[in-house]
């Protein structure tokens, strides 16, 4: 049971007694970020004292005195109009953090319903420059198929490439037309993406499909894609010789990024599946015709949902309503989680609704969408242009590039072995890609967010940078006090209040993580490692630890660095983000 749990399930004992609603008295139990007003705070006495009839005062008081004293809370201090404090008893923080010493795994306990999360993330459309747009679906999915593996359940991961869309006849019609063989010869993937971008020069308007008709290129594209469709043996031929090419190009960000999938499959996988999907649709009069297309209505004020065109042609749509069938009946899912950009919302929402009406009931659908990164003029970064400032690649080497002039590492801490050239590299691959995968997860997913070098490579404030510092530093302390694991087994001895508040941050762990996967939001985790960091730094301000006053104090709050250290790299590693022993 997480520690904000065992607090609710104490304060809901105490409203039970008193005959005050429990849930609401439970529900307003929250973490306190400021250890002069206790380790947790209970403010329902303000709502409740209202509904009562009575100075919220006296409830909170009442309250205070009904909560359980069986050496778990300290008597609960009543504070301004009606705040209860709620600190743990010092024998309650050192008793769990002594079980979380010895654990492996941080005493996190096995979920009581294990569920099986089907996470479809990253999903690019290959075959054109992969970039900054798709980095947040890839780092935001990655974490929470972590996220939820730690907490114990399974996670199946697929990545929904688009990869039987229009870029291929744009690419088709490149190859046939504009090909530079020697080049594709020597580096067929560079061929490709120039290609790419080289076809679309000669569009009228720069976009995929859209445009007026009469576009004499992009409709040249148009029926290269169509022939793929129609199972055209040579379209089919390319498109088969095309895509480990388009794979490798992704691939090689993957790897960077450190990020793997169980499962690849693209929109061509669920080909198969369309003219049927279709078919069952039009018989359980969920879907019908409509001026020779087939499509799904909703209300009124809702466009409807086209699953075939008038040209024959499948949609997005439809190969989402076969993906999730197929998804279903395959891995028999409590929940299938889309990771896809805020601008799909309408998409999801319909394709949710027609699996409803289509009877799929098992697994939970869930879009967890999210916002823009924008540029420094705070507009979409696009890619159009096809600029190594704007590919994914060039934004990776970039952080690389700027983490090692900004960190470079001192010549090594006392005592120390110097930091050779190769560790400094993979301190700056680590700290530029972790850069950039924190800045992204620390935002609310929900809500765009400026791309901004400075803030994200900081050295204090909520980055990557700072954590990593954070972890470093403790594991210096732990080598230069000749126990590099910590001591486990340790008797934890809380005398300043320091000491006792990082604690209790440290045993919020568990609570986190579960808070954070609540409504996938790993925003939640960065908040966490924040505080915890502030806790830890004030700590170690105000209690020696190379210095103890005595041994026994001293393997105590070794003990203490070692959980915190540990604490760190668990919840970096579950957002995808490499420690350092040193940096
Ligand atoms: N390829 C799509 C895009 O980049 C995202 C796919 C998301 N997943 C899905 N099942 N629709 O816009």
């Amino acid at each position: 049971m997480t520690l904000i749990q065992k607090i609710r399930d104490r304060m809901a004992l105490a409203a039970d007694q008193l005959g005050f609603p429990v849930a609401e008295v439970a529900a307003s139990v929250r973490p306190c970020g400021d250890p002069a007003h206790g380790h947790y705070q209970a403010n329902a006495a303000m709502a409740l004292g209202k509904k009562l009839g009575k100075p919220p005062r006296d409830v909170a008081t009442q309250l205070a005195a009904s909560v359980p004293q069986d050496g778990f809370l300290q008597a609960p201090e009543v504070a301004g109009p009606g705040f209860l404090n709620l600190r743990l008893t010092d024998d309650a923080i050192a008793f769990h953090l002594e079980k979380m010493a010895k654990s492996p795994d941080l005493a996190l306990e096995q979920p009581e319903k294990k569920r099986r999360l089907v996470i479809d993330f990253s999903s690019p459309n290959v075959a054109k420059p992969m970039h900054v747009g798709h980095l947040r679906s890839t780092i935001l999915g990655d974490a929470l198929a972590r996220l939820f593996r730690t907490l114990g359940h399974e996670v199946v991961t697929l990545n929904h490439l688009g990869d039987w869309g229009a870029q291929f006849g744009i690419l088709l019609y490149g190859y046939k037309n504009l090909l530079d063989q020697a080049a594709f010869k020597t580096d067929p993937v560079k061929e490709l993406a120039r290609l790419y971008v080289e076809v679309r020069k000669h569009f009228a308007v720069d976009e995929e499909e859209e445009g007026e008709a009469g576009d004499p290129v992009r409709d040249a594209c148009r029926q290269e894609t169509a022939k793929l469709h129609q199972g055209d043996v040579e379209n089919l031929r390319l498109w088969r010789e095309f895509m480990p090419f388009c794979l490798e190009d992704i691939n090689r960000a993957y790897r960077r990024l450190g990020v793997t999938f169980d499962h690849i499959r693209g929109e061509s996988f669920y080909q198969p599946f369309l003219a049927e999907v279709a078919a069952e649709l039009e018989q359980a009069k969920i879907a019908e015709p409509s001026q020779g297309a087939l499509v799904v209505l909703f209300g009124e004020n809702e466009a409807p949902a086209l699953i075939r065109k008038r040209d024959g042609a499948f949609t997005y749509a439809t190969t989402d309503l076969a993906a999730v069938r197929h998804r279903t009946d395959n891995f028999q899912p409590t929940d299938i989680v889309y990771v896809v950009d805020s601008r799909q919302a309408q998409h999801f929402k319909q394709v949710f609704e027609i699996a409803r009406r289509w009877g799929i009931q098992g697994p939970r659908l869930h879009h967890v969408a999210f916002g823009s990164v924008l540029g420094s003029d705070g507009k979409p970064i696009k890619t159009r242009d096809g600029k190594a400032s704007t590919t994914l690649e060039g934004l990776l080497d970039e952080a690389v590039r700027l983490a090692g002039t900004m960190h470079a590492p001192p010549e090594g801490g006392e005592g120390e072995k110097p930091i050779t050239p190769e560790e400094a590299a993979q301190v700056a691959e680590a700290v530029g890609i972790g850069a950039v995968k924190y800045a992204d997860l620390s935002q609310n997913r929900t809500t765009d967010y400026k791309f901004n070098w400075d803030k994200m490579l900081a050295m204090d404030g909520n980055t990557a940078t700072y954590m990593q510092y954070a972890y470093a530093r403790c594991r210096s302390i732990l080598r230069k006090a000749g126990h590099p694991d910590g001591v486990p087994e340790a008797k934890i001895i809380l005398g300043a209040p320091e000491e006792k508040f990082l604690g209790v941050v440290l045993l919020r762990y568990a609570e986190a993580l579960e808070s954070a996967a609540e409504d996938f939001r790993p925003n939640v985790l960065t908040a966490y490692l924040w505080d915890l960091a502030k806790a830890y730094s004030v700590f170690f301000q105000n209690c020696p630890v190379l210095r103890a006053p005595d041994e026994v104090t001293q393997h105590s709050r070794l003990a203490m660095c070692a959980l915190t250290a540990r604490v760190l790299k668990s919840v970096l590693e579950i957002l995808g983000i490499r420690v350092l022993e040193r940096m």
